[in-house]
Order: C-alpha cells, then structure tokens, then sequence
C-alpha cells in the first residue's frame, strides 16, 4: 500500500470513494433516498467533485492510499491564510477508505502525512469538521493528538431566497 499525493489520473477512483463515504456517513441524515436527491446538488458534493477537485489537487496537501492500482483511501486538505489567528492553518476537508480495508492504519497515515506536509509548508494549526456522531473518526483523530473542543458551527446558507438580509 502506497501513500501519495493525489493526480489528475486518480479522478475517477477518488471521485467514487468519496461518494460512496459521503452516502454512508449521510446516510443517517438524509432525508431522501439518495436516488432522489437532485443531481447537480450530488455533482457538487465533496472535494473531488468538478469544482472542487483542482483546488485540492493545487494545495499539494491531497493524499491518496493506492494498492495494486486501486484508490482505497483518501485525504483532501488546503492551506487557509489569516483565519483563527493563524498565519496558514491546515484544513482538512474529507477523507475515507474504502470499507474492505479499514482498520489496517490507513486513515492513520493518510492524516499522519498530510499533517506532517501541512506543518512542513508553515501550517501552525490543523482543523477538521467532524460529524459528532462520528466515533471512528474521532478516534482517529484523536489517536494523532486532536482534541475536540467546546466549539459548534454556525452556518447561514446565503443562497437561501428566503434569507432576510
Ligand atoms: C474514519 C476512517 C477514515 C478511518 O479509517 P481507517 O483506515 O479504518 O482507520 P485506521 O485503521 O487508520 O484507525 C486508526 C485509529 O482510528 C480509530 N478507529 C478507526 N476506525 C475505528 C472504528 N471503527 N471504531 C473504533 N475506533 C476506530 C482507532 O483509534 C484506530 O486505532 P486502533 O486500530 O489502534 O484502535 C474510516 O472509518 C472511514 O472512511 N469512514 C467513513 C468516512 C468518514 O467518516 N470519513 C471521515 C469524515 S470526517
């Protein structure tokens, strides 16, 4: 198994391991069967997706695990400049693998290199968004030296029409 920076060529693999971790770690939430989600809303999902993709492929914070030709885990991340009083902070946008070979320390050293990459381009800080419910995450994470703090998101959805501002 081999850790490496994420290529172009790695679009198709990546893209379908990235959907198929978003669907299960949604699959809780949504409402909807996913069949009946509208299509340019899934399109836009996750850091793979067409808008996304090169952003996380520029940073040059983007991992993939690979075995035997196959993509079978990820990691997208992205320098942030000037946010939560840090100069360049370290965000981790997803990562996943792929269910069969879970628990083999893979997302330990998908997250283990891309911190240590992210330090080495001047990162002071590293921050990740994870579901609460989420154990196997946040124990991963955790076992790298991550804490949870206190914090919770507020988020404002700015293309809602109804939005009163
Ligand atoms: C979270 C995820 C990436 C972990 O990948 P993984 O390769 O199986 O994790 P690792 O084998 O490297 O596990 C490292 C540590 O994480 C913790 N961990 C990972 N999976 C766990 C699980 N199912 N239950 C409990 N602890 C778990 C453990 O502390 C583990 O160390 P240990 O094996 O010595 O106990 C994987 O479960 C996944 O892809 N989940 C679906 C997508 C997802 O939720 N992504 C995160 C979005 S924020």
């Amino acid at each position: 198994m081999e850790i490496r920076p994420v290529r172009i060529k790695d679009i198709e693999g990546v893209r379908d391991l990235e959907i198929s971790c978003v669907r299960e770690y949604f699959a809780a939430t949504l409402e909807n069967r996913w069949e009946d989600l509208p299509q340019d809303w899934k399109d836009n999902l996750g850091a793979s997706s067409r808008n996304h993709f090169k952003a996380y492929l520029d940073s040059g914070l983007s991992l993939v695990a690979e075995e035997d030709g196959e993509i079978v885990g990820f990691i997208f991340a992205q320098m942030l400049h000037h946010i939560c009083d840090e100069d360049n902070l370290l965000w981790i946008e997803n990562m996943g693998v792929h269910p069969y070979f879970r628990r083999n320390m893979i997302g330990y050293k998908l997250l283990r290199e891309c911190v240590r990459l992210g330090r080495e381009k001047g990162a002071t800080v590293a921050h990740a968004m994870i579901q609460p419910d989420n154990a196997p995450s946040i124990l991963l994470y955790k076992k790298l030296g991550f804490f949870m703090d206190r914090r919770e998101v507020a988020l404002l959805d700015l293309r809602d029409p109804a939005l009163r501002i």
